[in-house]
């Protein structure tokens, strides 16, 4: 198969790790017979650096027209005081608003070579810690009105949070199908005791779980959740909430983990076109030092491949090869201790391409 692939490496440690994800990917062409095609796009403060915008209209063209796009991560402390308009985050936005991606998946596994990574005690991860968060992306607050006004002499900043049925109902039911395809259950993440628009949430997600009477449905509260993932992780199978509440929970349930660095992530359309990203930050501080870890981009790649272009032998092949590299012993420092292999983010990478 021939795919095009918009590759958006980004700023900090970006090129790094998804230069690592393209071996990778190079090899699974070799030996699946397949032929991706990569056209990159500057994306975040490199794009401002060059062109005063954190993506050009050219560079959002490409993303659209392309079978899936890859990226590393955008920001850093160089741009923290560019003008709101242009912040490198805020193309991040644009393009999960421009290409419509409404459902932004999250694993969220214990890797059982890492387990003692996890800073929970071993009585609570015991049991492992396996979550999908299904997060709405392109609703909420992240995309309600803004304004900053003066009233009666002093300032006030106002970010509106709305949700239609349709927005509701099509990332519900990205949830369900998943939980059918993995553990059978659905834990949707709501402020209802507060808040009309998760209100109105709930009610749209009963409805849905009436249909998928085959899915283990409940309600819980954000902050309730916020306690349970720390409590009993191993309760959740897959969580969908809205847009903030699934910024902040994911975040959280990733360290759960004990490594942010492994973790992926993909972003859906109602399509096939799909963004991949790892969910970890841009790391300035050890950009370009060759440290990084390299496996959240890769395993964001596999998902590209499952998810995007239906290869689900090939994403399989990928996620072996990164399991072969911690079974056998290498780390990168994030994930180092005694008595493992030291390893650098090129290495990492050669090593599970090589294991492909
Ligand atoms: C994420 C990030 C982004 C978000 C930022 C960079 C805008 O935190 O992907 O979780 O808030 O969605
Ligand atoms: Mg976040």
């Amino acid at each position: 198969m021939v795919k095009n692939i918009t590759v958006l490496k980004g700023d900090g440690i970006g090129p790094e790790i998804v230069t690592q994800a393209i071996k990778v990917l190079d090899v699974v062409c070799e030996k699946y017979s397949h032929k991706f095609n990569y056209t990159e796009v500057d994306i975040g403060g490199c794009s401002i650096d060059k062109y005063g915008v954190p993506i050009t209209e050219e560079g959002m063209a490409k993303c659209k027209a392309a079978d899936s796009v890859l990226l590393g991560a955008v920001g850093g402390p160089k741009w923290d005081n560019v003008a709101p308009s242009v912040r490198p985050e805020k193309a991040l936005l644009a393009v999960r608003s421009e290409l419509g991606l409404f459902a932004n998946l999250r694993p969220t596994k214990l890797f059982s070579q890492l387990a003692d990574a996890s800073p929970l005690k071993p009585s609570i991860v015991g049991n492992g810690i396996d979550l999908m968060i299904v997060r709405e992306l392109t609703g909420g607050i992240y995309f309600g009105k803004r304004r900053t006004e003066t009233v009666d002499g002093e300032k006030v900043a106002t970010d509106e949070m709305t949700y239609s049925e349709h927005e509701i109902e099509r990332i519900g039911r990205v949830a369900f199908e998943s939980a059918r395809k993995r553990g059978g259950r659905v834990a949707s993440v709501d402020k209802a005791n507060v808040l009309d628009s998760s209100r109105l949430w709930r009610a749209v997600m009963h409805k849905l779980a009436e249909e998928y009477s085959d899915v283990e449905y409940s309600d819980i509260l954000v902050d309730n959740t916020a306690m349970q993932l720390i409590k009993n992780p191993s309760q959740f199978d897959v969580i969908v909430t809205e847009n903030m509440f699934g910024d902040i929970l994911s975040d959280e349930a990733s360290m759960l983990t004990g490594s942010i660095g492994m973790m992926p992530s993909a972003s859906l359309s109602e399509g096939t076109l799909g963004m991949y990203e790892p969910i970890h930050g841009s790391a300035p501080d050890i950009a370009g030092m060759d440290i990084a870890n390299p496996i959240g981009t890769i395993m964001s790649a596999a998902m590209m491949l499952r998810y995007s272009f239906d290869m689900a032998e090939e994403a399989d092949a990928i996620e072996r090869a990164v399991n072969k590299a911690l079974d056998d012993g290498y780390r990168t420092a994030d994930i180092y201790k005694d008595g493992f292999k030291k390893v650098g983010c090129s290495e990492m990478g050669t090593i599970i391409a090589s294991n492909i």
